[in-house]
């Protein structure tokens, strides 16, 4: 079993230990999705990990599901990227643009449009847009012509996140974003060769993994996924379709030597286990959002055999958690208010 503060081979780097932090949406961008001095602080403040994970960034507008998120489409958003990228590797860090596209997940008075997914269904809940909370509308069903082209959008994303400086790219296949959609049977019904049997629910996400190696170079491409969580609607049970599902998707993709594969899940399930022993590069795990990963969780995820933790909440209310927990420091308790909330009050700035 490796040690959290030991080095870990990630693709092309070496992060300095095995924190990962956890990709965390925020909502302190320009309305736009460009970003602004903050955000730059916000990164900066937490290079002490191994690998950064940024908050899911969307690839192209209708992409995009919350308000003031950060986006990867455009000259002015690239810039911005490049000033985190700049100054979390000054601060001896390394970094990942996490790859969001919503699918479903999305309102069109944030984005102008009418969401898309793989089949017209209806996300569970409500969603805070530019116009307050509603509830979610009705996504409407990528044309089978079409699927080439959001495959696309993904592509162009990732390669502008290597043009700002960014060292690579995780591809959100998790908590029932486009990617999850495509995945799970409730949310895809198409006839076509990406609905149906598992194979073919598997066959966008190994697309965009595919085509984003192909673009940039799969040793700085990782890849997070999140079986029989029921993330969002997505309502995967635990059974031989997830599972053959899921195989589908590695059997896609093991060939290219990923940077990693990220799972949050249940460490105790039968599919995360299988996975874990059928994948062969850098695995990395995150138990959820049931509870708050803390250093003896991180270390039992460790004694499962993982190569790095991912965490998230504690690195929000801790920027420098690496070393609080080598040094056995004292913590400061994450405060779900200032989560999602603009501000610099709990995100770069701590006044409890
Ligand atoms: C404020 C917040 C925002 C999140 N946003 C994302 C996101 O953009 N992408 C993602 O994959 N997971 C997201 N998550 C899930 C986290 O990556 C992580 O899985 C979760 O917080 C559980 O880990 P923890 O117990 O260490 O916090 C978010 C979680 C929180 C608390």
């Amino acid at each position: 079993m490796a040690n959290l503060f030991e080095p870990l081979e990630i693709g092309r780097y070496t992060a300095k230990n095995r924190i990962v932090m956890a990709p965390m949406t925020r909502n302190r961008s320009e309305a736009d999705g460009t970003l602004n001095d903050m955000n730059v602080e916000y990164y900066r403040q937490r290079a002490g990990v191994g690998l950064i994970v940024t908050e899911g960034v969307q690839p192209s507008q209708v992409g995009q599901a919350y308000i003031n998120t950060p986006g990867l489409h455009n000259e002015e958003q690239v810039r911005g990227w490049r000033k985190v990228a700049d100054a979390v590797h000054e601060a001896g860090g390394l970094i990942f643009a996490q790859l969001m596209h919503a699918g479903r997940i999305a309102h069109r008075y944030t984005t102008g449009e009418q969401p898309i997914s793989p089949s017209a269904t209806t996300a569970p809940g409500e969603i805070m847009t530019t116009q307050g909370r509603v509830p979610y509308e009705e996504a409407r069903a990528l044309e089978t012509s079409e699927v080439a082209g959001v495959v696309q959008d993904y592509v162009t994303a990732a390669k502008n996140a290597i043009e700002a400086g960014l060292d690579g790219v995780e591809i959100h296949g998790a908590n029932g974003y486009l990617i999850h959609q495509f995945l799970a049977p409730e949310t895809n019904h198409r006839g076509d060769e990406h609905g149906g049997n598992p194979q073919n629910r598997a066959r966008f996400a190994v697309e965009v993994v595919r085509a984003i190696a192909d673009g940039i170079g799969a040793d700085r491409v990782g890849l997070r996924i999140s079986p029989n969580t029921g993330a969002q609607g997505t309502n995967e049970k635990p059974g031989p379709d997830s599972t053959a599902t899921y195989d589908a998707l590695l059997d896609g993709i093991e060939d290219l030597n990923l940077a990693y594969l990220s799972v949050l899940g249940d460490a105790d399930a039968e599919l995360t286990k299988h996975l874990q022993d059928r994948w062969n590069g850098p695995f990395l795990f995150n138990s959820g959002f049931a509870t708050v990963t803390q250093l003896d969780d991180a270390e039992k995820i460790m004694e499962m055999g993982a190569d790095a933790v991912v965490v998230g909440r504690m690195l929000i209310s801790n920027p420098d958690l690496a070393q609080r927990w080598q040094d056995g420091s004292e913590l400061r308790a994450p405060n779900p208010e200032t989560f999602y909330q603009g501000g610099p009050e709990g995100y770069i700035e701590f006044t409890d």
